[in-house]
């Protein structure tokens, strides 16, 4: 009786093994997820790759870790978070990093560079577009933010499309109602806006970002009222009329400490973009950057950020296959690469379905 229930014990283990091993029992019902340590097993140690290089990096140029974290919420939201924005325009396509929105990124060879290292350690297991939420995390890390513990797992994508990027970008003229139902589409509330601007306190813009509320408001008005006085005058300063290159900090105040220094700039008019100044008028937003504005410790908004970065990194996520691992994040894989990857991991599936089999219809013959 005992070894009877332990052998349909077993059996019943193998099934489920079966199931697991084939890659065939839940995947059609169930929503493809990222997971935590996904690399545990096969790249033990990317995460402390990518943050040692990250560490490496930011101590030579501190400057660059706003271009990462904003490398990766733009990747996040034109097609999910699967690497597109890393993939380079070819003959025939012109890339969502070519967008005339997108001319402003920096930070393309660092992902590469980082990427290049997990090559070496790991050939062919860690996604660019883990590198790049990764790298973001790290970002906020070493800007004394938060640490994020983010999943990982994600895929590469193979669309990179410039015709995406409007749609799915904010306006430079965006309003903040604007901007609440661009969120809205993935999911993300009007809090999250608020608490994901605050990204804003590290990393810079460029003069062409802002300079129309300096020169050329609107028709009535040459430049924003809403603009604080003092602070619009040392713009003009930073920001000759026609300047569209120099860089601006987001936050002067604290330019490159993940702080509340942000929402202290907004609630006194020192917003840098006019997207910011906007998150004063909706009552959710603007109650939102006035308690942060007020507050003594970084506590809430870190754990706020923590939580709204985390829901923006599973954003259109790829698993299960349906992406591939690029070898370089700003080409996709040759097909020949990514179908014989294919066709390794069917002859993988086949041969553990064989073994699957042959223990069941084994055991089964002992019993
Ligand atoms: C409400 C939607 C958002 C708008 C309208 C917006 C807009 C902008 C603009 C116009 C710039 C300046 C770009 C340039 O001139 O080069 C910028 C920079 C930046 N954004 Fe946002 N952003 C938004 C949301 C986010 C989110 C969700 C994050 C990350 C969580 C983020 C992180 C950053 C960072 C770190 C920079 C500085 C980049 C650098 O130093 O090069 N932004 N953003
Ligand atoms: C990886 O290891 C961490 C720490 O032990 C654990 O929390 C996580 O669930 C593991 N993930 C996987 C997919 O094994
Ligand atoms: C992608 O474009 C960048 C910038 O033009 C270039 O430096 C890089 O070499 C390109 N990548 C490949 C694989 O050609
Ligand atoms: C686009 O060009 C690439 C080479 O740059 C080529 O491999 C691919 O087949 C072309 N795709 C289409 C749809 O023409
Ligand atoms: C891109 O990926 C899709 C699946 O996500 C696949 O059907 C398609 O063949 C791929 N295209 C190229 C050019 O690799
Ligand atoms: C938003 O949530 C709905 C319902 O849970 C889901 O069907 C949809 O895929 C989500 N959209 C995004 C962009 O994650
Ligand atoms: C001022 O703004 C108007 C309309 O937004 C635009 O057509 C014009 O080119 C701008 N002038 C300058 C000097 O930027
Ligand atoms: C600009 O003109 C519009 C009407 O054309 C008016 O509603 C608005 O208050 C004016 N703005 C300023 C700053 O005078
Ligand atoms: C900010 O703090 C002051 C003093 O503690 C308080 O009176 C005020 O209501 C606070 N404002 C907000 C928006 O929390
Ligand atoms: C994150 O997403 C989950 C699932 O959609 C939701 O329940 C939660 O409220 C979201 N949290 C934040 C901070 O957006």
């Amino acid at each position: 009786m005992a070894s009877r229930s332990s052998s349909s014990g077993l059996a019943a283990f193998n099934v489920v093994a079966l199931l697991v091993l084939c890659g065939c029992g839940w995947p059609a019902t169930t929503e493809a997820h990222t997971q935590f340590g996904a690399y545990n097993k096969t790249c033990p140690q990317a995460e402390e790759i990518v943050f040692r290089e990250m560490t490496a990096i930011l101590a030579k140029s501190p400057d660059l870790a706003g271009p990462l974290l904003r490398l990766f919420s733009v990747d996040c939201f034109v097609g999910g978070c699967e690497g597109s924005i890393l993939l380079n325009s070819t003959a025939n396509n012109t890339a969502e990093k070519d967008s005339p929105l997108n001319k402003g990124l920096r930070g393309f060879d660092v992902v590469d560079s980082i990427k290049a290292k997990l090559e070496v350690a790991c050939p062919g297991v860690v996604s660019c577009s883990d590198v790049l939420a990764l790298a973001a995390r790290d970002s906020v890390r070493l800007t004394k933010g938060p640490y994020i513990p983010i999943t990982t797992g994600r895929e590469d994508g193979n669309r990179s499309s410039a015709a995406d990027v409007a749609s799915n970008t904010p306006k430079p003229g965006a309003t903040v109602t604007d901007l609440i139902a661009l969120f809205a589409r993935f999911n993300l509330t009007a809090k999250d806006l608020a608490v994901l601007s605050g990204a804003h306190t590290i990393g810079k813009a460029h003069c062409s970002a802002f300079s129309p509320r300096l020169y050329n408001f609107s028709n009535n008005a040459s430049s924003d009222p809403t603009l604080d006085a003092n602070y619009k005058a040392t713009l003009r300063g930073q920001c000759k009329a026609g300047d569209i290159a120099t860089l601006v900090d987001l936050d002067p105040s604290s330019g490159t400490i993940f702080d509340l220094g942000y929402y202290r700039d907004v609630a006194a008019s020192r917003g840098l973009l006019s997207t910011d100044a906007a998150l004063l008028l909706d009552a959710d937003t603007r109650a939102y950057v006035l308690r942060q504005a007020n507050a003594t410790a970084t506590d809430d908004f870190f754990a706020d950020f923590a939580a709204s970065f985390y829901n923006m990194s599973k954003i259109g996520a790829i698993t299960h296959h349906k992406g591939e691992i690029r070898r370089q994040c700003s080409v996709v894989n040759p097909p020949s690469a990514s179908s014989s990857a294919t066709l390794t991991t069917i002859a993988a599936h086949a041969l553990l379905l064989a073994i699957s089999l042959f223990t069941v219809f084994a055991l089964a013959l002992a019993l």
